[in-house]
């Protein structure tokens, strides 16, 4: 896994916006609908489980709002390692992320300026108990196997390939 400022070999490679993040990580973020946040428990058991409100935050920080997440909020508390993975479904490129993971929870004084984006996205819909703030150690790029192994594979018609499995729009 690469470190966070050397994180993908995309043609936007070595782009690195102010936020220490790439473009290539920050497009595919916002082209992903979910995250796939993945913890240990005390036992060493893995879990893994979705998270529509996550954002990047400021140089290397990776923000998921805690709105029914109990058991990755637990585990975190006991081990803050963590992984989280994320696909554009449609052009099916995305970015796995390793780090260390905080909770942040109302009256830590990071508390508002973390849940502020957060928020955004909810428009306040859903309450934020905490926060999940994963310190960004490396990111690795994930790719589906059709752009290596299928000669001529685009963005364009691995979408075109992904509405069809999806059957999207449905009939
Ligand atoms: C599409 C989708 C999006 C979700 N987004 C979030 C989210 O942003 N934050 C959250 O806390 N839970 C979210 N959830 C709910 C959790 O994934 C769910 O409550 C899960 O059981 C939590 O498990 P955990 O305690 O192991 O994290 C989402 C679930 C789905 C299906």
């Amino acid at each position: 896994m690469d470190s966070i400022h050397t994180s993908d070999r995309s043609p936007h490679a070595g782009a690195h916006d102010v936020s220490g993040f790439s473009a290539e990580f920050l497009r595919l973020r916002a082209g992903s609908v979910l995250c796939w946040l993945a913890t240990v428990d005390d036992h060493g058991m893995p879990n893994v489980s979705p998270k529509e409100i996550f954002c990047c935050h400021g140089e290397r920080e990776l923000l998921i709002a805690n709105i029914a997440s109990p058991q990755s909020v637990r585990n975190i508390k006991a081990h803050p390692n963590v992984c989280v993975s994320f696909v554009d479904v449609l052009i099916q490129k995305g970015f796995k992320v390793k780090g260390a993971a905080v909770v942040v929870e109302p009256g830590h004084p990071r508390f508002g300026e973390l849940e502020f984006p957060l928020q955004q996205m909810t428009r306040g819909a859903f309450p934020i108990h905490s926060v999940i703030c994963v310190q960004v150690l490396g990111t690795e790029p994930i790719l589906a196997p059709s752009y290596r192994l299928v000669p001529g594979t685009t963005e364009d018609s691995q979408a075109r390939a992904a509405q069809a499995v999806y059957r999207w729009p449905r009939p």
